[in-house]
């Protein structure tokens, strides 16, 4: 609690991690696709969990290293959440594997073939953040943009517009734009000599009042991961599928944009891609620093930026199953 205190963050509970030295190959896959840089490069070669500023841990629970490790030596346990304040979890805390038949309880290898193949996708998927040096051809990237195009959306509306980027300068130049405004958040809220002080501390207080989503102290890990790795925002994707909502658009085009995105990543699973969204790029595009790119990418109005995937070939087995948080259902 000392410590977390020293960054103005939240008291938060963290899984355990641990390796496996028996099994670890030291093949560092884990080290390079962690979304936090939540492990580092031991003495000895092996994976090491690390804290960040003023997080004794840097884990958000994603389980994407237990399911791409090759050697299976990965263990989690427990939840990840935020126990008080502004930033709460609601979470249950109680992680479970994928159950989709009620009642049964047997591993899922057990029950895939019961499932069917859009169940199948649903479970398996997992943000893809190692990608091989290989373009994804124009038909592919069509074929995934054309499931987004039969999404639902309130009163058939459609109030999207998609932008696609292979073109490897500009997604640099992307990251570069969003990362200079995300640094001056991250450096706003880290303080580098461990020491915390008033004067930020009322500042968070009174920031948290009105925009806790955006001071939320959970994407900082990933932002500085991305800044260490010169503004690698989009894990070196040969492509980028940018979802942009129309502001004008009728009920929520939000949603309409969310479920979208969703049914083009879970096309490109089925097709053997991987994908991750990236919402890091996304918020500071918006910001006055970036108005130049935002005309050069067509971001004008009535269009604003919902969300990015990251679309590429998977380096290795990546999709997997993990266990999640389960959900409070209730049930009238
Ligand atoms: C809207 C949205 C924004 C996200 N932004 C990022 C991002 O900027 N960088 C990143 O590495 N992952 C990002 N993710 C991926 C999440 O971290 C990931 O979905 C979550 O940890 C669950 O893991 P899974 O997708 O493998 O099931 C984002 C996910 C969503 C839905
Ligand atoms: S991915 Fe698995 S085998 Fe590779 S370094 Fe991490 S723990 Fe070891
Ligand atoms: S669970 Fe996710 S955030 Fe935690 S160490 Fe593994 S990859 Fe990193």
């Amino acid at each position: 609690m000392e410590e977390i205190g020293k960054s103005y963050l939240p008291d938060t509970a963290f899984p355990a991690r641990t390796v496996d030295k028996e099994k670890c190959a030291r093949c560092g896959r884990c080290i390079e696709a962690c979304p936090t840089g939540g492990f580092v490069k031991g003495k000895d070669g092996f994976p090491e969990p690390v804290g960040y500023g003023g997080f004794k841990e840097a884990c958000i629970n994603c389980w994407n290293c237990v399911a791409m490790c090759p050697e299976g030596a990965i263990n989690l346990e427990g939840p990840f959440a935020i126990k008080e304040g502004p930033y709460k979890s609601r979470l249950t805390g109680v992680m479970d594997y994928p159950r989709p038949i009620a009642g049964d309880t047997r591993p899922y290898a057990e029950i895939e073939e019961s499932l069917t193949g859009v169940e199948r996708v649903i479970y398996t998927r997992r943000s893809n953040r190692l990608f091989k040096k290989k373009e994804v051809p124009k038909e592919l990237l069509h074929r995934i943009i054309e499931a987004g195009r039969f999404a639902p959306s309130a009163g058939n509306c459609q109030p999207v517009k998609v932008v696609v980027i292979t073109d490897q300068a500009l997604i640099s130049e992307i990251e570069n734009g969003a990362m200079k405004v995300l640094r001056l958040f991250k450096n706003l809220y880290l303080e580098k000599t461990g020491k915390r002080k008033a004067w930020r501390a009322a500042l968070f207080g009174a920031l948290t009042l009105f925009m806790a989503g955006k001071t939320d102290p959970r994407p900082f890990t990933a932002m500085d991961k991305a800044d260490k790795d010169k503004n690698v925002i989009y894990w070196h994707a040969p492509a980028v599928i940018f979802i942009l909502k129309n502001k004008v658009g009728i009920s929520n085009p939000d949603l309409d944009c969310g479920m979208c995105a969703q049914n083009m990543v879970l096309a490109a699973h089925s097709l053997g891609l991987g994908t991750c969204y990236i919402g890091l790029a996304v918020e500071p595009l918006g910001y006055p620093q970036n108005a130049a790119l935002r005309r050069k990418l067509g971001i004008v109005h009535p269009w604003e930026a919902v969300t990015s995937i990251a679309v590429g070939w998977p380096k290795g087995k990546i999709d997997g199953i993990v266990k999640r948080d389960t959900f409070q259902v209730e049930w009238k």
